[in-house]
């Protein structure tokens, strides 16, 4: 049975057996910045606080986490609120997956983003997870790429539809062709068979691959700003894995996660299956629903901005107050982790206002 890729994904992440919805823990297959480390809920705390105040201190301040794991960043928020802030907080998480066991009963849980929302809205890797299209560039013009699930064999399918289209002619401009350059190569005096069928498989696209491989971020938009549509005021914020148009990854980036080790995307429901995000795309549509402008930074630079120190203790500390010395220690190795640029770190910040005059950048 050959699927789009959009759906077999729906199927081996959210289907009957799906990977996320059958039981899995997902922090026993990757981990995300939520799992390593309670400074990023300090950090989010912050700018929660800035938020409650631009908001004028609402009786009520939501915060509502799509995504939202087994729930364990809105546990850390509770966590390391302040008891007047915390006595009006109304903590609300968004999942697929059932409610875990033992779950403060504070913390409300549902399929779907509340209607109407003042306060936070977040998404911490929320949005690699929406299943999305691949298309494959042929010499008839896009195609969208079949996959079957069972063997993960793929398969050139129809054109792309006009949206699809659209989508790519905005936001994933043409990478230079791959023929041309192995072309060069050949009248340089290469002459080796291998690299002649390399010539016919760009040339020709491939089955599925072969010719340039893209990502259609256009689901992820869709499900961005119909998240955003429900902020009446506040801010919303995504966080993850993304590329911007200028610099679009050569052939996709679709890939799996299992036993905490990154694998081919089987679709069978036994991995986490998952592509990077178009956040400038994103951005954008967000930015349609809200009207008002976006930030969009590295999560390194946003930490940063948030009061995260990575700075190391002082050696004095550790004669004064051992144990303090040692958390103090632990926490800076956790911010390192949180902003490395060639990890963590390098993960974008989405930041989306609504109706409310805030800088996400400056925290009290
Ligand atoms: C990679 S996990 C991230 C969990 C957590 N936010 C974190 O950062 O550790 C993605 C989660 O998003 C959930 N998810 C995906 N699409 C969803 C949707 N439309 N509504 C609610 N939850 C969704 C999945 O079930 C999964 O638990």
């Amino acid at each position: 049975m050959m699927l789009r890729w959009r759906d077999a994904m729906e199927r081996a992440l959210y289907g009957p057996n799906g990977f996320f919805v059958a039981g899995a823990n997902p922090a026993a297959h990757f981990r995300t910045s939520v799992h390593a480390s309670p400074v990023l809920a300090g950090c989010l705390l912050r700018q929660l606080v800035a938020l409650d105040e631009a908001l004028g201190r609402p009786a009520r301040l939501d915060v509502v986490d799509v995504g939202a794991g087994r729930g364990e960043l809105l546990r850390a928020l509770r966590a390391q609120a302040g008891p007047e802030l915390a006595a009006r907080l109304r903590p609300v998480a968004v999942e697929r997956a059932a409610r875990p066991n033992h779950l403060p009963p504070e913390i409300d849980w549902r399929p779907e983003v509340p209607a109407r929302i003042t306060g936070l809205l977040l998404a911490t890797e929320w949005l690699d997870n929406v299943p999305l299209d691949v298309a494959v560039h042929t010499p008839q013009g896009w195609r969208l790429v079949l996959v079957d699930p069972d063997t993960g064999e793929e398969a050139r399918g129809p054109a792309l539809p006009p949206d699809d289209t659209a989508w790519l002619t905005r936001w994933w401009p043409p990478a230079p062709a791959a023929a041309p350059m192995i072309r060069e190569f050949v009248s340089a005096g290469g002459s080796d068979p291998d690299v002649a069928s390399l010539i016919v498989a760009a040339e020709d696209g491939g089955a599925g691959g072969g010719g340039a491989r893209v990502e259609i971020g256009r689901a992820r938009d869709e499900a961005w700003a119909e998240a955003v549509g429900r902020l009446e005021r506040g801010l919303a914020l995504a966080v993850d894995y993304g590329h911007l148009r200028d610099a679009r990854p050569v052939d996709g980036t679709v890939t799996g996660y299992r036993d905490g080790r990154q694998v081919p995307p089987a679709l069978d429901g036994s991995c986490d299956v998952t592509a990077h995000v178009a956040m400038d795309s994103v951005a954008s549509a967000g930015e349609r629903v809200a009207r008002c402008a976006y930030t969009l930074v590295s999560q390194r630079a946003a930490l940063r901005a948030l009061g995260a120190d990575g700075g190391r203790p002082p050696l004095g500390l550790a004669a004064r107050d051992p144990a303090g010395y040692l958390r103090a220690l632990a926490a800076a190795s956790a911010v390192a982790e949180l902003t490395d640029p060639a990890g963590l770190g390098g993960h974008l910040w989405l930041w989306q206002p609504v109706g409310v005059p805030l800088d996400p950048l400056v925290a009290r």
